[in-house]
């Protein structure tokens, strides 16, 4: 087991009505709020007006319509100079993954006098950032308890990472029935990403029983709960878990003491989002076991079966390949039973693109030095084969 230094300080207020907590969270950290959303999904179902009335008493600064794949230009630069302009003191954000990530951001940069790439690209270390409290509205990334945002870049079609632990969250509220109105597509591509976040942890040198206990409960949990949410989008219980389970899924709790895989997928991933700006579970579902695929080998065999047997319960006595290839095929098939996208030119990629697309990866993502190495050829035989 590796050595570890682990702390995530962010506090979790989770079930129905978690929201009438707000006031009493925000009031120690300043009455200058920032109050960011996107492109306005709560305002259809009404929790924007529900925040307004909580904090009457507080000064409300509107930061609106930020994007899915949160974009450095506008999105950033809006959210800093608006925190600059009106001498913000928290930082509210309700929405999902893209609000709180550009939240989160804004958040650091807003403390610093340069150019807020400087941060972003890690050529400055931030010093401070403002608190961020979060109502969280889409399970999927789990940026609600993690110190990572991602952020694209569209002149340079870099999609970035951005990780502080000046980024956690001081607070997320999560209510599981203001996920209920996340539509049955972006449901399944949530289940795809949170699914994909503990496969990237779980595949790879090191790990534990305590460790693979965890990542295999975790997903046997999403892909029950995912297909009940899509049956009853108004299920309670399955929303709660599903939600629960995404909470943990990018904080590195499934993998304490694990050795790290580098996430290849989000890394393939990433670079698709940054060139196509699709939709990030859809584009992960759809990579996810070709990637599987390609890195079936004798060095990482081990890890295929006992994720087949232990999650899909396949048959321990088969030959390791066939349950490898069972494995494999058990995630294509699930991610499919879900309506998702399985192959890219399904999201308006088709092969013009390829070749930037893989040298980006090679040149910014350090893949050949993952727990499966990836050159730039073998990205293209994943890519290709997911056309
Ligand atoms: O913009 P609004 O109107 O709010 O609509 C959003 C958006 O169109 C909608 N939505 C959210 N909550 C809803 C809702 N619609 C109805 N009812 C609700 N309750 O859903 C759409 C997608 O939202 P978005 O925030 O973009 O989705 P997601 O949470 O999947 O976030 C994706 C972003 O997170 C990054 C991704 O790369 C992508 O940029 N990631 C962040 C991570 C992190 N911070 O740790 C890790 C992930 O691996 C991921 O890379
Ligand atoms: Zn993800």
């Amino acid at each position: 087991m590796q050595s570890f230094d682990y702390c995530t300080p962010t506090r979790l207020i989770f079930g129905k009505d978690a929201i009438k907590n707000l006031p009493e969270v925000m009031r120690p950290l300043g009455k200058r709020v920032l109050l960011a959303y996107g492109g306005g999904s709560i305002k259809r179902n009404g929790l924007y007006d529900k925040v307004k009335e909580l904090l009457a008493d507080f000064e409300i600064y509107e930061f609106s319509g930020i994007q899915p794949n949160p974009k450095y230009d506008p999105n950033v630069l809006e959210g800093v100079r608006l925190c600059k302009e009106h001498n913000i003191e928290v930082i509210l954000a309700v929405g999902g993954g893209s609000v709180l990530d550009c939240s989160k951001t804004v958040a650091a940069c807003a403390k610093y006098d340069g150019e807020p790439w400087d941060l972003i690209s890690y050529k400055v270390k931030a010093k401070a950032a403002l608190p961020v409290v979060d109502i969280i509205t889409f399970a999927a990334t789990g940026s609600e308890y993690d110190k990572n945002s991602v952020i694209s870049r569209t002149e340079t079609n870099d999609k970035f990472s951005y990780i502080d632990p000046l980024l956690y969250p001081v607070c997320s509220i999560l209510d599981p029935t203001y996920t209920f109105t996340v539509s049955k597509r972006q449901t399944a591509a949530g289940c795809a990403d949170a699914i994909n976040h503990i496969m990237e942890q779980y595949f790879c040198e090191t790990s534990t029983l305590l460790n693979d206990g965890f990542m295999e409960a975790g997903i046997k949990s999403l892909m029950v709960n995912g297909v009940k949410c899509l049956e009853n989008p108004e299920d309670y219980e399955a929303r709660a878990e599903m939600m629960l389970a995404c909470t943990f899924g990018c904080n590195g709790i499934y993998s304490l003491g694990n050795s790290s895989s580098l996430w290849p997928c989000h890394c393939i991933e990433h670079a698709l989002s940054a060139y196509y700006d699709i939709t990030h579970g859809e584009g992960l579902a759809i990579i996810t076991p070709r990637w599987m695929k390609h890195i079936l080998n004798e060095k990482t065999i081990g890890r295929f079966v006992k994720y087949g047997v232990n999650v899909f319960g396949i048959d321990a006595g088969l030959d390791p390949y066939e349950i490898a290839e069972k494995a494999i095929e058990a995630t294509y098939r699930f991610f499919e039973s879900l309506g998702l996208p399985m192959h890219l030119k399904e999201v308006g990629i088709d092969e013009s693109r390829l070749g930037e697309m893989t040298r980006h990866i090679a040149e910014k993502e350090g893949l050949e030095n993952a727990w499966a190495p990836l050159t730039e050829k073998d990205v293209m035989e994943i890519l290709t084969a997911s056309l």
